[in-house]
């Protein structure tokens, strides 16, 4: 079953926001999820009332099998499985450098998982670093949240650059629009390029509204605390078009 990364070079996109109620929405179809939290921030492990704490620091952490499962905590939601974060995360690149096969060492580590886990999906850093390349080669797919302004489309090119000239599957991206303010020409005007330009854009748009922000106030995702805003809707609709091209392949 599939791995999902939500992903970006840029850093408060809505990676997050969409890690954690994708997740909560796969969960509730039955499936067993798991969301991995791989960002010292430890946002997504806030959200879910987790303490940012891991039993080992980065150098075991990456060895996978039992220091990783041991970590692993249920949430208040049935299905729903989350490997928190915590601030050691900081030092995951040095680690991962120093380890063999540094850029399959994620992918390895997710493997066994993969027997319990029906969706691995991971939160990460806004990074081009060696944690970054184990996302590309460990995920199946890759969601990029874009907010529709001129330095996100720049920072989404970017990326697509990095995976040229480093080989990776652009295949595997699928990006979004995020943080949508439909009353900005701006953001009209760049979604309508944007949309001729990059055939990976999924139609569905999550909007710039407020039960997203009081993410933090509720400690909940979107659909459970508020599930008929046009916020949880957005999300739903997000996970079908996502949920529809997994089963395409
Ligand atoms: N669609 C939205 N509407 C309004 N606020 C949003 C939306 N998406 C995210 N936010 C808010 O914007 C902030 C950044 O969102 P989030 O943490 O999901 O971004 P991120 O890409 O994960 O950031 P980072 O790169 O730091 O990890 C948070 O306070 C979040 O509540
Ligand atoms: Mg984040």
């Amino acid at each position: 079953m599939p791995t999902l990364a939500v992903y970006h070079t840029k850093g408060g996109v809505g990676k997050t926001a969409t890690a954690v109620n994708l997740a909560y929405l796969a969960a509730q179809s039955g499936a067993n999820t798991l969301l991995c939290d791989l960002d010292p921030q430890s946002a997504a492990t806030f959200y879910f009332r987790v303490k940012p704490k891991l039993t080992s620091g980065s150098k075991t952490f990456i060895k996978g099998g039992k220091y990783i499962e041991r970590n692993i905590k249920g949430t208040d939601y049935d299905h729903l499985d989350l490997l928190p974060a915590a601030l050691s995360h900081r030092h995951l690149t040095v680690a991962l450098a120093q380890a063999k096969r540094s850029k399959q060492r994620l992918h390895e580590m997710l493997e066994p998982l993969k027997r319990e886990y029906a969706y691995i999906i991971l939160d990460c850093p806004p990074t081009l670093t060696l944690v970054a390349e184990n996302v590309l080669v460990a995920a199946d797919y890759v969601l990029v949240p874009v907010i529709p302004t001129t330095l996100s489309i720049r920072a989404y090119q970017q990326l697509h650059d990095f995976c040229t000239k480093k080989n990776y599957d652009q295949r595997k991206i699928l990006a979004f629009f995020s943080m949508v303010e439909k009353g900005k020409k701006l953001h009209r005007d760049i979604m309508d390029n944007m949309l001729k330009q990059y055939s990976e854009l999924l139609p569905s748009a999550i909007p710039y509204v407020s039960e997203i922000e009081k993410m933090g106030l509720m400690r909940a995702p979107v659909p459970a605390s508020t599930p008929n805003s046009p916020a949880a809707q957005a999300y739903q609709r997000l996970w079908h078009e996502v949920q529809g091209l997994i089963s395409k392949n």
